[in-house]
């Protein structure tokens, strides 16, 4: 069975396809990474990540760039954002995500185009949201838990940015697939919305 979970930066859908994977027991990929990965190259090399070149040439990342402790933050966020826009980045990082989503037995991938493009014809597929205040909201309060002092509104900017890059983009564009369940966890604490994603696999399954 492969479960496709797509949705907006901080809507909890990481949160929620690591809880499916567990549950299901099937292998996890978080595709975001990859992006940040590509994005994190960038920085490194000084490169500007809207030149669609420089953003190629860092495909080619080392595989220990996955474990960078640098890839998770708002910095590398953006940059991954601004080099997810070009089609022949999106291309060179396809066949790694679309080999993981057909590999025996089945997967869980979470992202922006899984359902859509990644595994059209995945059994399962959840469109996680949320508003960018109660996002911005939770990113904000991570941080926070971090020893990150950030203002909020600035957060909100940032995520309502990334969400007119990621929608806006021609290549693969931030969508519900169409046949897609929404799961809007505005209003739901963190057990409460993996249970509603476990229920809708499992009104799904094959
Ligand atoms: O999910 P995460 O915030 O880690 O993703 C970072 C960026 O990578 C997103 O803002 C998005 O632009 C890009 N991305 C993408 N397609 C995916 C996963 C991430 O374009 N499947």
């Amino acid at each position: 069975m492969i479960i496709a979970v797509d949705g907006p930066t901080a809507s909890g859908k990481g949160t929620i396809a690591k809880a499916l994977a567990g549950h299901f027991g099937l292998p996890h990929l978080d595709t975001g990474l990859l992006y940040r990965a590509v994005g994190r190259q960038v920085m490194l090399a000084g490169g500007n990540p809207d030149d669609p070149h420089a953003a190629l040439a860092a495909c080619d990342f080392p595989e220990a760039m996955l474990e960078d402790e640098f890839l998770r933050s708002e910095e590398v966020g953006g940059y991954a954002s601004r080099v997810s826009v070009h089609p022949d980045v999106r291309r060179a990082l396809f066949e790694r995500q679309r080999a993981f989503a057909l590999q025996e037995g089945g997967a869980v991938l979470d992202g922006r185009d899984i359902g859509t493009v990644i595994a059209p014809e995945a059994q399962v597929k959840l469109f996680v949201t949320a508003s960018v205040a109660e996002r911005a909201r939770r990113r904000w309060l991570e941080m926070q838990s971090r020893g990150i002092a950030v203002e909020l509104a600035a957060i909100e900017a940032d995520i309502a940015a990334r969400d007119v890059r990621d929608t806006g983009r021609k290549d693969a564009p931030l969508m519900a697939a169409a046949d897609a369940v929404v799961l809007d966890t505005t209003l739901l604490g963190r057990d409460a919305a993996i249970e509603a994603a476990i229920k809708t696999v499992e009104g799904h399954r094959p």
